[in-house]
């Protein structure tokens, strides 16, 4: 199993709030190189296929209503180690608690809208990808 690729999306809030060319300077400059790109809507069936993991959580109906609210620009990322690299540059799931100059930090205002997605492990990388690109949309 590859440990260079990642998972992202940027989140309805951050779309809306016209951070979308920020967010991905701030990627590109980190030396993620773009595997694939889209700019799409999730149904609440598909962020809630998505999100499935997260079904018990109190937080769970919210998040799925929340992730299909607007559109969102889903990516595969390649660099060195980019499971944790990513999380690094992303900062902590609640943006007040995130570091100085993160993508959270920056661009995001609540936990529950916090700008980014990115991968926890490379098995689900491979699976969020997976969920959203087919081969011949990978370069
Ligand atoms: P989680 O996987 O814990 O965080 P991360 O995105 O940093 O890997 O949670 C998934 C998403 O669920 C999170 O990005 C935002 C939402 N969420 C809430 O809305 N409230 C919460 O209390 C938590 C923990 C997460």
């Amino acid at each position: 199993m590859s440990t260079n690729r990642t998972f992202t999306m940027i989140k309805p809030d951050a779309v809306a709030n016209g951070h979308i060319g920020s967010i991905i300077n701030d990627i590109t400059k980190a030396g993620f190189k773009i595997i694939a790109l889209k700019y799409t809507k999730l149904s609440a069936e598909k962020a809630g296929e998505f999100y499935a993991v997260h079904k018990e959580r109190p937080f769970y109906n919210d998040l799925v209503s929340f992730m299909s609210s607007g559109p969102i620009v889903a990516a595969i990322l390649e660099k060195d180690n980019a499971i944790e690299e990513f999380r690094n540059l992303i900062g902590a799931t609640n943006p007040a608690e995130a570091a100085e100059g993160t993508i959270r930090q920056k661009y995001a205002k609540s936990i529950d809208a916090n700008a980014v997605h990115g991968s926890d492990s490379d098995e689900n990388a491979q699976i969020e990808g997976d969920f959203f690109f087919a081969a011949d949309e990978r370069f």
